[in-house]
């Protein structure tokens, strides 16, 4: 499974970069607002320092909510840096803004999907990523890991390509049960990922180790 860090933060994703385990970046406009980065100028510069900290995908989400004007938007993403995927909603509009850079062979994330009929639209468009919001889904009563899971089999049923990518993912065992489930990428914050780290028998273990050693010498 890919690991994606959710963040426009560059010091959290130099973190991630540096733990060796990152295969790619997701923010959104929010995202970008929580870091202080508003403006068309700043945010394009951003999304540049971003490709520059990392190896792999970098989405990087359109504004406009008209297919013309998502391709103007996107086409413009796009030719920042190779390492740009274009982040586009599931809308109609969206759909055919999916399909249109599909066949112009350019890398596309649907964004807020709910559904497994939206994720099967995605899907038909040929986008690259479907992202569905996990931790949304949560937040109002309906268990978000389902809906992975019955994108999974949809996907699976046809063979589609377009990679699983659980977003809104906001704890460790999202992240743990992604993975059981088959999702192909997962984004989210830096805080979840190093939860993967934690064991208090690897703690208490090397603790007696390191005794152990000090003791012989
Ligand atoms: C996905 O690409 C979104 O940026 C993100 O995962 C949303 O997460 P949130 O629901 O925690 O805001």
């Amino acid at each position: 499974m890919k690991f994606f860090i959710d963040t426009a933060n560059l010091e959290q994703i130099r973190e991630a970069q540096a733990m060796g385990v990152l295969d790619g970046v997701t923010t959104n406009p929010s995202l970008m607002a929580k870091e202080g980065i508003t403006g068309a100028n700043s945010i394009l510069k951003h999304y540049v320092e971003i490709c520059e900290i990392v190896d792999g995908d970098v989405s990087a989400e359109v504004i406009a909510v008209d297919f013309e004007g998502m391709v103007r938007e996107g086409n413009a993403l796009s030719s920042l840096h190779s390492q740009i995927v274009v982040k586009i909603p599931m809308t109609e509009e969206g759909v055919k803004a999916l399909k249109y850079f599909s066949d112009a062979g350019i890398k596309t994330n649907c964004t807020l999907v709910f559904s497994v009929g939206q994720a099967l639209l995605a899907a038909k468009a040929g986008a690259t990523y479907v992202s569905p919001f996990i931790g949304r889904l949560d937040d109002v009563s309906t268990d978000g890991l389902d809906l992975i899971e019955d994108i999974r089999l949809v996907y699976d049923n046809f063979a589609f390509e377009t990679e699983i990518l659980a977003a809104s993912v906001r704890n460790t065992m999202h992240i743990v049960n992604c993975a059981k489930i088959g999702a192909d990428v997962m984004t989210g914050p830096l805080s979840a990922i190093k939860g993967l780290l934690k064991h208090p028998l690897t703690d208490i273990g090397l603790d007696k180790f390191l005794a152990d050693y000090k003791k012989g010498n």
